[in-house]
């Protein structure tokens, strides 16, 4: 009985090994322009919303006071933030940014803005050594 469980269990352990081996095969150029494409889309959209005024209500935009994302430091989080009282992830200080200097509302951290405001961020800051936590 156990030998036939041990076999069982061998057999669906190569069918599993041989659906991943099939997945991998799939992986083609088409996915990888796909997926430069829809990354590059997403980005594109983080550069315009760092300059654009409607993320907020008094005709300020995140660009004023980063452009290129400067002081963004992504790699850093999640990390304490004094304004928030807790370790925060960027999303909630780019909120923070929205509310305070933009007096806007803040974004769901799911909104496709966010993502794409923290794509911009990270692409510009590509490279950089992560240390989160860091002050
Ligand atoms: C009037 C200037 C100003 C504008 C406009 C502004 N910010 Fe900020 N931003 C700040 C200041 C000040 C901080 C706080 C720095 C700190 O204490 O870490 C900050 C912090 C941040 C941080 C965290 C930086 C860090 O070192 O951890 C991010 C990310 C950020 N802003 C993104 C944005 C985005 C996105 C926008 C547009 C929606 C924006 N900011 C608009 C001034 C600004």
């Amino acid at each position: 009985m156990g030998k036939v469980i041990t076999a069982v269990l061998a057999a669906n352990f190569l069918l599993i090994a041989a659906a991943m081996q099939v997945s991998a095969d799939e992986f083609n150029e088409l996915d990888l322009a796909l997926w430069k494409d829809e990354y590059e889309g997403v980005v594109q959209r983080g550069r315009a919303a760092f300059v654009d005024p409607s993320l907020g209500k008094n005709g300020v935009v995140c660009a004023q006071c980063h452009p290129n994302a400067a002081n963004t430091h992504p790699e850093t989080y999640p990390k304490f933030q004094k304004q928030l009282g807790k370790v925060a992830v960027m999303a909630e200080m780019i909120n923070w940014c929205i509310r305070n200097p933009l007096e806007g509302e803040p974004l769901a951290l799911d909104d496709p803005k966010m993502i794409a405001l923290q794509a911009y961020i990270s692409q510009e800051r590509r490279g950089v050594e992560l240390v989160p936590g860091k002050h």
